[in-house]
């Protein structure tokens, strides 16, 4: 464990700047009473670190080490696809929330999103 790195839940994303899994979870409604949360966005990373695309077989599989006594399961893994979803997008980055959203190459032109910059 020398030398290990520990990431937590606070590490992720900010109130102002979450990260693709936490919006993911608030956007889903994938919480009740929130106690289990940090532990199922944590397993969510590392899950979709390993798996950026996983079936709901692989997520509900990957986070069976995690309990949730409120939610019936149902919304988180929602939330863990939706997540897989927008970490896979080319606009968001996929090591936390520091520098996510950025988009490229849109002035005067239409950009990869299709989106102008007038
Ligand atoms: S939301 Fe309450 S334990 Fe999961």
């Amino acid at each position: 464990m020398d030398g290990a790195e520990i990431e937590t839940i606070e590490g992720l994303g900010t109130q102002d700047d979450l990260h693709p899994i936490q919006a993911a979870f608030v956007d889903n409604a994938a919480l009740q009473c929130g106690f289990c949360i940090p532990g199922m966005i944590m397993q969510s990373r590392s899950l979709l670190q390993d798996n950026p695309d996983p079936t709901e077989a692989e997520i509900r599989k990957g986070l069976s080490g995690n309990l949730c006594r409120c939610t019936g399961y149902e919304k988180i893994i929602g939330a863990v696809q939706d997540a897989a979803e927008r970490m896979s997008s080319d606009t968001i980055a996929t090591d936390g929330g520091d520098s996510t959203h950025e988009i490229v190459a849109c002035s005067n032109q239409k950009c990869s999103r299709g989106e102008n910059d007038e």
